[in-house]
């Protein structure tokens, strides 16, 4: 298993700090090159990184974990992203199908959705890992939620064993949408529909004025993040 430097990740991230997002992606490029991948839900945060990425390097790898569940709002969007940055997506799905899924469980999302993000999330990450990869990029951000607020723009990701860049940590979502307006990125209409945050069509709502961005994520569960952001 590959060996990660934890004192020189550290020190990254507090150098790190104040440097923009095109720097933190070219330094995660330069080191890492083939061996780091861009995840992308195709979310505001991510078409933005998807514009810088491919503005610094054109070929980066991009993966996206292709749960069956997603909105046909986010497969337009992959569409248009692709035809616009020519990229080309790495695809990891789960083993079956939604049909023999829900044959076999049912509504696994209602009844257990740890267990299906497990299935249909986490077992195709971890696909996307052992594909080559030392390093990935998120979009996650800091004031996404409570659990996200002590992200670093580089860090150690324990729980999947990679060094984990997160350049846009620091943004707030108005940032990500100028810089979406300014650069003209194609995005998912559903964020002009109240759904600030979108993942798998069953666990996303649209949010009510002044409610959370992420409150429409598995609304009414207690359920807040699927695992691929959480330590355990
Ligand atoms: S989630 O964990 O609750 O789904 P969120 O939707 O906020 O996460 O997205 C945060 C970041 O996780 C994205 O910017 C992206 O880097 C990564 N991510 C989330 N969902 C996927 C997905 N289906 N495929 C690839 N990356 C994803
Ligand atoms: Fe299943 Fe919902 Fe998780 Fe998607 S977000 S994998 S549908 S529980």
């Amino acid at each position: 298993m590959k060996k990660i430097d934890e004192a020189e990740i550290e020190r990254l991230g507090l150098e790190f700090e104040k440097k923009t997002p095109q720097e933190i992606i070219r330094f995660a490029l330069d080191k890492y090159g083939n061996r780091v991948s861009f995840a992308s839900s195709f979310g505001a945060e991510d078409v933005a990184i998807i514009d810088m990425i491919t503005k610094i390097k054109p070929g980066v790898r991009v993966f996206t974990l292709e749960t069956g569940y997603l909105f046909p709002e986010t497969h337009d969007v992959i569409k248009r992203i692709k035809e616009k940055y020519n990229i080309k997506l790495e695809t990891y799905a789960p083993s079956t199908t939604v049909e023999e899924f829900e044959r076999q469980y049912g509504k696994l999302y209602e009844t257990d959705p740890d267990k299906c993000c497990a299935i249909r999330k986490i077992e195709p990450l971890n696909r996307a890992i052992a594909d080559n990869l030392d390093a990935w990029i998120t979009g996650i951000r800091r004031d996404q939620s409570p659990t996200r607020a002590n992200t670093k723009k580089v860090e150690v990701d324990k729980k999947f064993n990679l060094v984990k860049f997160n350049p846009i940590a620091d943004w707030i979502s108005e940032k990500v949408w100028n810089y979406i307006r300014k650069n003209n990125v194609p995005y998912n209409v559903l964020h002009n529909k109240n759904y600030p945050s979108i993942g798998c069509a069953p666990c996303t709502k649209p949010v009510k004025s002044g409610e959370d961005p992420r409150a429409g994520r598995w609304a009414g569960k207690e359920k807040t993040e699927c695992g691929l952001h959480t330590s355990k």
